[in-house]
């Protein structure tokens, strides 16, 4: 069987905004989840803020995704019949913590995403953007040591994409969280501190872009030479 992954060898700093491209089947997706402990590599090491993922258990890696990592899904993937703050506090809940809403992670998440009007609502009441953002604040309000973006602006208008994009930017600059972002999008990806092209289960090293070389021209001419 041919591997879906092939030679990936990435690093991601603390505090940083990744973000992956990569054509459709490329492996993006397979990418996040062998990162995350949801998909087991069969050769090579996953490494998560000093922990070997690779040795553990499945409870073991269960229990530190739980912790260490938020998810961030191109559906969403909210509750439907939970409330918007229900939504939110549910990272908080499996930590045991007893009333979420008074934690002051949660309050300062809910600020910072300008959610406080919405916290009764149900998922089904808000915009395709309001719903990102609340699942967005999901994966940040237990303060993982990453958030895994796959897809986040898929589904949005190119407005509400943008802000989901301004969000994430702010979340590693103002409150020091680290991101890997999946995108078909170069607009998306000019907000990314560091930019990997993945073709074919492959990380093409020589066209990583960092800083000011992720511009619309050098991501146009690396998408254009891959074949993306
Ligand atoms: N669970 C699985 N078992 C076997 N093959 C899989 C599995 N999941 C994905 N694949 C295959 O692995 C390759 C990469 O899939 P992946 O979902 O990672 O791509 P992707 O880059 O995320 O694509 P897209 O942009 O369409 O979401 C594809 O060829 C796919 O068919
Ligand atoms: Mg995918």
């Amino acid at each position: 069987m041919r591997p879906v992954l092939r030679d990936v060898n990435l690093d991601v700093h603390e505090k940083t905004f990744a973000a992956v491209m990569g054509p459709s089947g490329s492996g993006k997706s397979t990418l996040l989840h062998v990162l995350c402990g949801l998909d087991s590599p069969s050769a090579g090491t996953v490494t998560l803020a000093g922990k070997e993922l690779t040795g553990l258990s499945d409870e073991q890696r269960t229990l530190l995704r739980r912790e260490w990592v938020g998810f961030v899904f191109q559906f969403f993937n909210l509750v439907p019949n939970l409330t918007v703050a229900q939504n939110i506090g549910l990272p908080l809940m499996l930590q045991k913590v007893r009333d979420p809403r008074n934690d002051p992670r949660f309050q300062e998440t809910v600020e910072f995403f300008g959610l406080k009007s919405k916290l009764d609502k149900a998922p089904h009441e808000l915009s395709g953007g309001e719903m990102q953002r609340t699942s967005i604040a999901r994966a940040i309000v237990h303060r993982p040591r990453i958030i895994l973006a796959d897809e986040p602006t898929g589904n949005l208008s190119s407005k509400a994409g943008r802000e989901v994009m301004e969000f994430f930017r702010r979340a590693v600059d103002e409150l020091g969280q680290t991101i890997l972002l999946v995108t078909h999008n170069p607009r998306d990806a000019r907000y990314a501190d560091e930019l990997h092209f993945l073709r074919d289960g492959s990380l093409a090293s020589a066209s990583t872009l960092r800083g000011k070389d992720i511009n619309e021209d050098r991501i146009a001419s690396c998408m254009e030479e891959l074949g993306i």
